[in-house]
């Protein structure tokens, strides 16, 4: 029997990562980040100084970059060649370069890749941005999430807030703004629902109900 893909792609900061944890763990389903594997390339990126015109340097950094999941009591930390980075990638310098970094060609090979390694033969939920269109254009479950772009930031900039994090609302909403625009404008496999995803906007609901949603369409296949 094939193992089941739950692709969960949207917007930036519409709760994917809140939606998609919540779903892994009630089906005990594994749970990857793309996301976060992007920042960390982004991370990477930052620290070394890579220009990303040069198609060389950023081919050699590809493969110097070895990204992991850690799950320990429960959470999951990302390891950058061994370094816990989960804090560090969250953080505005890399919310800031990651939309370019990712539109770069070379950068989504590499990623695909390993994501498609990921999910060969486990049952997974992913999250991301051309899950359901590029990854795993064959994922059983197809959601498209999206939200009010005034309600993710306020939500984001609690988020950030409360991480002792020095921002202000309008910064929040310019980064999601401005990300929104280059996922969904770029070339190389740019933000847009699958044909066959199904649209939840969570605007006005809450987790559990979410959860409810995704749960309710994930039973009609499994
Ligand atoms: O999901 P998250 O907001 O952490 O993703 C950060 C950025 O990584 C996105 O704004 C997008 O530019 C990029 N990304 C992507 N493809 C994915 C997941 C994320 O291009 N599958």
């Amino acid at each position: 029997k094939r193992n089941i893909i739950i692709a969960i792609d949207g917007y930036s900061s519409c709760g994917k990562s809140t939606v998609a944890k919540a779903l892994a763990n009630k089906l005990h389903y594994v749970y990857v980040d793309s996301g976060a594997m992007y920042r960390t390339v982004t991370l990477y990126f930052l620290r070394n100084n890579i220009n990303l015109e040069d198609d060389s340097k950023i081919s050699k950094a590809l493969e110097d970059i070895h990204i992991d999941f850690h799950k320990e009591h429960g959470i999951t930390k990302v390891l950058l060649n061994e370094e816990d980075v989960s804090e560090e990638i969250r953080q505005m310098p890399v919310s800031e370069n990651v939309s370019a970094v990712s539109a770069i060609k070379a950068v989504r090979k590499a990623m695909v890749k390993q994501q498609q390694k990921m999910g060969a033969r486990k049952n997974v939920v992913m999250d991301g941005r051309d899950i359901g269109t590029a990854v795993f254009p064959d994922a059983q479950v197809k959601i498209f999430m999206t939200a009010d772009p005034k309600v993710r930031a306020e939500r984001r900039y609690l988020e950030l807030k409360n991480k002792g994090e020095n921002i202000t609302l309008e910064e929040v909403f310019e980064n999601i703004a401005h990300r929104d625009y280059q996922d969904t404008t770029r070339k190389e496999s740019p933000l847009i629902r699958a044909e066959d995803a199904i649209i939840l906007d969570n605007t006005n609901m809450t987790e559990e109900e979410q959860l409810a949603f995704v749960s309710d369409k994930v039973s009609v296949i499994a």
